[in-house]
């Protein structure tokens, strides 16, 4: 038997590479952020190297999916350049069956819903252990925040019913994100029982960047268990 860490990394590389067959040449393509999306970026350099795949341009959703797609030549453009994106590819935290998605484990959840909505489609890509019942019953819930006055906002999601604590690196300093923000990483102990009112308060609250919680903006995702890789499509 392959050990845990092993066995996941096997997930994530196959739904990766199922996820490189829905790449067509000539595309604009949103790159995700993540240790799933890190097999995509490999697989992609190589089909770009190969030539297999040509005239591909992509906009990156982090500073370190940017450094990474460099390294392996893959071109790139601001999110500015282009009207729209073809095809954007992502990993997910958790992914409910309505393909609703908890995402920003990687502090990318801004840049990562920006991309999200210019894109025509947004294939995600996951190991088996993101599917869940209910959002928020395994992984907390990240918020991006400005960072003056971010302990109002743990008061408030206490309103909730969610435990709300200051994103550290371990040194205990505040971990910041690419737009130099803080995050709120909020535990809910029976996961969120309203995603969308959730979504609509936090939406609506001054000093809150964005959230994790993206509703009804996946079209399809790739999930790769031990006996293949599973298809689901966004119910109509
Ligand atoms: C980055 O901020 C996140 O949204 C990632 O897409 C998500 O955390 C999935 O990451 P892994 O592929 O590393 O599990």
């Amino acid at each position: 038997m392959q050990p845990p860490t092993q066995h996941i990394e096997g997930q994530k590389r196959r739904a990766a590479e199922a996820a490189l067959r829905q790449v067509r040449s000539g595309m604009v393509l949103g790159l995700g952020t993540g240790s799933t999306v890190a097999h995509l970026l490999d697989h992609l350099g190589s089909a770009l190297a190969a030539r297999t795949l040509t005239d591909i341009v992509g906009v990156a959703t982090s500073l370190q999916t940017e450094r990474r797609a460099k390294e392996l030549g893959i071109p790139l453009v601001g999110l500015a350049e282009r009207e729209r994106i073809d095809l954007t590819i992502d990993g997910a935290d958790e992914i409910s069956d309505a393909l609703d998605l908890i995402k920003g484990g990687g502090g990318a959840l801004l840049r990562e819903k920006m991309v999200a909505q210019a894109s025509d489609r947004v294939l995600i890509i996951a190991d088996a252990k993101k599917r869940v019942a209910r959002l928020g019953s395994t992984f907390a819930l990240p918020i991006e925040v400005v960072r003056w006055g971010w302990e109002a906002h743990v008061r408030f999601l206490a309103e909730w019913g969610g435990r709300a604590a200051l994103r550290t690196h371990a040194d205990g300093a505040p971990a910041t994100t690419d737009n130099g923000l803080y995050v709120l990483d909020c535990r809910f102990s029976e996961g969120i029982e309203d995603a969308p009112a959730l979504e609509d308060a936090l939406a609506h609250r001054a000093g809150v960047v964005e959230t994790g919680l993206f509703l009804g903006l996946a079209h399809e995702a790739l999930v790769a268990t031990d006996h293949g890789v599973d298809v689901l499509l966004r119910p109509l």
